[in-house]
């Protein structure tokens, strides 16, 4: 898998996420963003690595079906940060959507760890879906799709086709799975 290769170049990278990363706005794609020793956020490109042939079949959200559910740890908790909304079509248009390609990217990323510090992104249009990685941790289809199920039950904001960012945050495993605007802070 030519993804694995390139991610694991990036093992000697990302000091602690001691601070949350403003996010670069970046053409749409897939994106690992850490925070370089200068204290400004520095990314590496996977876009090309996820989309390597044989394509990956598109589907829509809806017909995803994910058999098992997490097993959340106790203290897993949503959160609706205020401001910067983004556009619900970057996030669910058909197959399009940053839910689906992130989706897909973090299928693809299997087992790997991501390194401690970095925050896996996936961008289209206005929108920013994400995990971020407080210790190395891997990427979890079935809890993407079972954390955006449960942030889209506690922030329901929408308004003239603009949604409001969302989180869930998991103390106990050191990672967060969320969408934000392009542009705004995560983790
Ligand atoms: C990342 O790669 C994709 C696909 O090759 C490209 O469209 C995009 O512009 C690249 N992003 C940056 C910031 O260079």
């Amino acid at each position: 898998m030519k993804l694995l290769s390139i991610l694991f170049t990036l093992a000697t990278i990302g000091s602690a996420l001691a601070q949350a990363i403003q996010l670069p706005v970046l053409p749409d794609g897939a994106y690992i963003i850490s925070i370089g020793e200068d204290g400004k956020p520095t990314w590496t490109n996977i876009t090309a690595k996820v989309a390597e042939p044989p394509a990956m079949v598109k589907r829509e959200p809806a017909s995803i079906v994910i058999e098992a559910r997490p097993d959340w740890p106790s203290g897993t908790y949503a959160r609706c940060p205020s401001g910067n909304w983004f556009l619900s079509t970057d996030l669910y248009t058909q197959s399009e959507g940053t839910w689906e390609t992130f989706f897909e990217q973090c299928e693809s990323s299997g087992s790997y760890q991501f390194p401690a510090g970095t925050a896996l992104t996936n961008y289209q249009g206005t929108s920013v879906s994400y995990m971020c990685a407080y210790s190395a941790n891997s990427c979890s289809i079935s809890e993407w799709h079972d954390a955006v199920g449960w942030v889209q039950g506690s922030c329901g904001g929408r308004s003239n086709g603009w949604q409001e960012p969302a989180y869930l945050h998991i103390p106990a495993w050191n990672k967060r799975y969320g969408y934000a605007k392009s542009g705004s802070s995560i983790c």
